[in-house]
């Protein structure tokens, strides 16, 4: 496989060579060919072939966002808790008429007037169509099939592409372009007999009266005690994985753990783009009814919204699923779909799901923009490697991540369950690790975004309680799932690293040196040429913690137990969930992002000290007293978490 890939370079950079580029352009986006290994090569595009083409323009101020969201998140600001409005965003980030001036006049030197360029409202984006021919030559470039070695998934990219260098100012990048894109999901079950335990069996299965003893959580949220009074959904995102709603009924889960929540109670759906809820119990998927079934213990009665992106067709294929996040973010922002207010559009015309969408169970409609209320807090379990995919698409989705936080929402991920290594690839079961010699940790998307909070696994070990201390979760293959598990944790290579952690990351570097050699790399595809296997400028993750390991759930009617930071990640965000709903009861603003508290407040985790998380050959990082690379700053103490909150505006 290796001297394939070696061939294909050279092939590549051969042709890049003998593609005549005018010396009035310049190169704008060239793919990192480390970060394109799982995908061959394949024939070139006809030249007749039409492809739709969409020009993101350089949105304005984007720069400033990072300080804007210090300045309204941070506890220490004057400004803490003054979330934006949308339209406060619309103003301060659209991109300016000169861009899209500049932009119209390069394209109507190709005669491309105006007439058929569509525009959006807000103009920041521009597309067309045009033959595969007329494209290459306009951005000094060739396109071809891609297939996925693994999964045999196919799109269409060019290697890199160029643009004149007046325009180049102003663009932000390019679709169809360099954006190859894979992806997998944590998720494991496994089945196993089970006798509903009390505290002492918590070693074993972890039940919601094991995750309130752990995290100090009352049974009854305070606001439930007079029923809450205000709508404080709390949201958790699915793809391509559907709850049973006869799993969450009487008979099953809620009459064995939580009998005080009543038959029939659901999620309310926010189904984007045609998803539909399967009520089979076939259809029954691992992620969803965990997610669910953590959830309403911790909540009941707060609604939760379900936000369920994909139609039929595209959960069932395994095609590219890149558009989950963006689909999701169209179909809660309307400027995200039009772009030019909100990072990247969620619409790439050939891996994001396309709606219309004429496929058998397809969803005929047009792609959803803006039709569902995000919620103020949003859980997510789902989520890839950055090397899947170049770092413009991530930085733009994560703008939008930004974005959201300024308004007040806390977005939650996952931190992955492959320790320091990428996710392995269905069926080989092989870690996924960077650099010619897959040895380099690789970090997880959209995971080192600075402006999400990060959601790694413990674990009670056998023979522990939930008095004693938390550990790492580290799961080695067999033991009891398939293939291993611990914590994802590890250092971007794109993003640098927040003030807000700065503290913290350095501590943790100085005293508790990892032995590993390390590289110093930011937004610089570079990582893989200096030896080093990991980057010690980067971003690092996760921010916090929580259990992640024998979780006990109904699935197609039977226990079974489950496991992974798709548990953990759940748990954080409802807890953040029910302090919003103090915050709004007693007045306050949501608490919004919530990153710079919890790295001034670390008082209010349980640190947790033992553990690692393994991974590309190596026994990945260890915990340590303070904010480490595998539990962040530790689980949740509700109460002192609550204290804290209150006492801020
Ligand atoms: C929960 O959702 C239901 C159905 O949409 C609604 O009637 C109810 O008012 C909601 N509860 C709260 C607290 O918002
Ligand atoms: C990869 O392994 C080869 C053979 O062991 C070694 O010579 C080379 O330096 C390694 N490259 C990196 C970047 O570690
Ligand atoms: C847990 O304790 C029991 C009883 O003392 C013992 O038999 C068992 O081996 C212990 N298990 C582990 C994993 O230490
Ligand atoms: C890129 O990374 C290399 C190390 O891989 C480093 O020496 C160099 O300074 C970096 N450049 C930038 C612009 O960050
Ligand atoms: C510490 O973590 C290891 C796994 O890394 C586990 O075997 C051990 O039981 C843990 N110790 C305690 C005290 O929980």
């Amino acid at each position: 496989m290796r001297s394939i890939f070696l061939e294909f370079l050279l092939a590549f950079v051969a042709t890049a060579q003998s593609a005549a580029v005018p010396s009035s352009h310049v190169l704008h986006e060239k793919r990192d060919p480390a970060s394109s290994k799982q995908w061959v090569r394949r024939e070139k595009l006809a030249s007749t072939e039409i492809l739709p083409m969409r020009i993101g323009l350089k949105q304005r101020n984007l720069h400033r966002g990072h300080d804007f969201l210090m300045d309204n998140s941070h506890p220490d600001s004057a400004n803490y808790g003054k979330h934006w409005t949308s339209s406060q965003i619309i103003d301060m980030f659209a991109p300016e008429q000169k861009s899209v001036d500049a932009v119209q006049e390069w394209l109507d030197g190709f005669g491309i007037g105006p007439r058929r360029v569509s525009r959006s409202q807000n103009k920041g984006w521009l597309a067309f169509d045009a033959t595969t021919e007329a494209e290459e030559s306009l951005l000094h470039t060739e396109y071809h099939h891609y297939e996925h070695r693994s999964l045999g998934h196919t799109t269409l990219a060019c290697e890199s592409y160029h643009l004149p260098k007046h325009i180049q100012e102003h663009v932000d990048y390019i679709t169809p372009g360099i954006k190859l894109f894979a992806s997998t999901k944590n998720r494991r079950n496994l089945k196993r007999g089970f006798a509903a335990g009390e505290l002492s069996t918590c070693d074993e299965f972890i039940t919601p009266a094991c995750i309130r003893s752990l995290y100090n959580v009352p049974e009854i949220p305070e606001y439930a005690k007079t029923g809450p009074r205000v709508d404080n959904s709390m949201g958790v995102f699915e793809e391509g994985d559907f709850y049973s709603p006869k799993d969450l009924e009487k008979d099953l889960f809620f009459a064995n753990f939580t009998p005080r929540i009543p038959r029939g109670t659901r999620p309310i759906p926010a189904l984007i783009d045609g998803s539909d809820l399967h009520t089979d119990v076939l259809w029954a998927g691992g992620e969803s009814n965990l997610d669910f079934q953590l959830a309403y213990p911790l909540i009941f009665p707060q609604n939760i919204t379900l936000f369920q992106t994909d139609d039929r067709y595209y959960a069932a294929t395994a095609g590219p699923r890149s558009g989950f996040f963006n689909t999701f973010l169209d179909g809660i922002d309307e400027s995200y779909c039009k772009y030019s207010a909100f990072g990247e559009t969620g619409d790439d015309s050939k891996l994001d799901p396309k709606y219309p969408d004429p496929m058998v169970w397809g969803f005929q409609g047009k792609t959803m923009c803006g039709v569902f209320k995000p919620t103020k807090v949003i859980s997510i379990s789902y989520g890839g490697q950055e090397s899947d995919l170049p770092a413009y698409y991530q930085q733009r989705q994560c703008n939008e991540f930004m974005k959201l936080g300024l308004q007040g929402h806390s977005v939650f991920f996952a931190s992955g369950d492959t320790g320091v290594a990428g996710a392995p690839r269905p069926l080989l079961g092989k870690d996924r690790c960077l650099g010619p010699n897959s040895t380099i940790f690789s970090p997880a998307w959209p995971n080192t975004c600075p402006y999400v909070t990060n959601v790694g696994a413990t674990k009670v070990f056998p023979n522990r309680s939930v008095r004693d201390p938390e550990s790492a979760v580290v799961d080695p293959p067999g033991h009891p799932w398939r293939v291993a598990y611990s914590s994802g944790g590890g250092f971007s290579n794109i993003y640098a690293r927040p003030d807000y952690q700065k503290h913290a990351v350095s501590k943790y570097l100085r005293d508790h040196k990892p032995p590993y050699p390390c590289y110093e790399s930011i937004s610089n595809s570079s990582f893989d040429k200096h030896g080093g296997l990991f980057n010690r400028l980067g971003r690092a993750y996760p921010d916090v913690a929580a259990n992640g390991d024998n979780i006990v759930v109904y699935i197609n009617g039977e226990f079974q137990i489950s496991g992974g930071t798709s548990a953990s990640t759940p748990i954080f965000a409802f807890l953040i969930n029910r302090i919003n709903e103090l915050h709004l009861n007693a007045g306050k603003s949501t608490v919004g992002f919530i990153n710079p508290a919890l790295y001034s407040h670390p008082e209010m985790l349980n640190d947790i000290t033992n553990g690692t998380n393994p991974g590309c050959g190596t026994a990945g990082f260890s915990a340590a007293p303070g904010w480490d690379p595998v539990t962040g700053l530790g689980t949740p103490n509700f109460p002192k978490m609550v204290k804290l909150f209150m006492n801020l505006p």
